[in-house]
């Protein structure tokens, strides 16, 4: 293999641009050129690939977000959309592809390997953390502690004023920014989509709560919860708990921003140079991901099939810590 492409498509993960500079330079180290491509596929879509030399990718380590821009695309759904692509890298005689992003973006990759053979390997890039096949997710780290960073500043001022605070993090379909944040963070409770939400039981744990001499109360709520979010949800609380003195935060993209953490910075360079293996080894529509610390191959599809339960083990945990 002489050259291959490095995109970032989906919602951007911080580790992302130390994901490229592992692609590339682990690949430069090989002897193999990397396209870089702006955009995710909608670029690709657009042929806006361009040579990534080794020092192109210097001094990014460091940085959220990625260099290479990301989209989500609704051309590259279409066979259409998806054979201009393949034009555009047969063009500059791509063989292989390293996507960077989650099980949608994934879901491309593989199509476009059907229908053009050239090979895709996937690196798991997403703060939601909701892609099997890996323990972690690049950018979830990093997420986490972003919004931990927020949730003991809003202790400080809930304390103050013994009042209780609805925090909605991010998580559309996927709860695990809030639990880990919520047990982190030494919340009262914990709202994710994973589980249903009853008011009432939450009700009872707020004011169990206060009645047990605590003097504030944090509650996580995962923007896909099926209570309808942290102002519904803190609306029909306050009404269950009488004078309960709330307020509301929604954190919303900062937890998408910021330098990686030490641990994305570390999966990223492994995954990077992970994926550029796998495509030297001649392997296709796979995604690496690091598994009790070894780094392993599974099949890209298994990523939107299976769905790792989120374990019951960790949300006893939180209730079980919160009294
Ligand atoms: O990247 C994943 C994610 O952050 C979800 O948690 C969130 O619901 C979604 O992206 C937001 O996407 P957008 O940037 O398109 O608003």
């Amino acid at each position: 293999m002489q050259r291959i492409a490095v995109l970032t498509s989906g919602g951007d993960a911080p580790g992302m641009n130390a994901a490229i500079r592992a692609v590339v330079r682990s690949a430069d180290a090989r002897g193999v050129q990397v396209y870089g491509v702006q955009r995710g596929f909608e670029g690709l879509i657009e042929g806006r690939l361009s040579y990534l030399s080794a020092r192109r990718v210097s001094g990014i380590l460091h940085l959220g977000g990625t260099m290479l821009g990301s989209a989500r695309s609704d051309r590259f759904l279409t066979i259409e959309g998806r054979a201009q692509a393949t034009e555009h890298l047969q063009e500059q005689e791509i063989e292989g592809i390293v996507v960077i992003g989650g099980d949608g973006s994934f879901r491309g990759a593989q199509a476009l390997s059907k229908e053009s053979g050239i090979a895709v390997v996937g690196v798991p890039g997403t703060i939601d953390n909701d892609i099997s096949g890996c323990d972690y997710t690049l950018g979830f780290d990093t997420a986490v502690n972003t919004a931990l960073e927020a949730i003991d500043r809003l202790r400080d001022t809930a304390a103050s004023h013994q009042r209780a605070f609805f925090i909605e993090v991010m998580g559309r379909s996927s709860g695990w920014i809030a639990l880990y944040s919520a047990i982190a963070g030494g919340a009262t409770d914990v709202l994710v989509p994973e589980r249903p939400t009853d008011i009432d039981v939450l009700v009872d744990r707020i004011r169990q709560a206060f009645e047990l001499g605590k003097q504030y109360c944090l509650i996580v709520v995962a923007e896909g919860d099926d209570a309808g979010g942290a102002y519904e949800v803190a609306r029909r609380a306050g009404e269950g708990v009488r004078e309960l003195d709330h307020r509301v935060t929604t954190l919303g993209h900062v937890q998408r921003g910021g330098p990686p953490t030490m641990r994305d910075r570390i999966l990223a360079a492994r995954l990077g140079d992970a994926a550029v293996t796998a495509l030297m080894d001649g392997d296709d529509r796979v995604m690496v991901g690091e598994v009790h610390r070894d780094v392993i191959r599974t099949p890209l599809e298994r990523s939107w099939i299976v769905t790792d339960k989120m374990p019951d083990e960790l949300l006893d945990l939180m209730d079980r810590l919160a009294r």
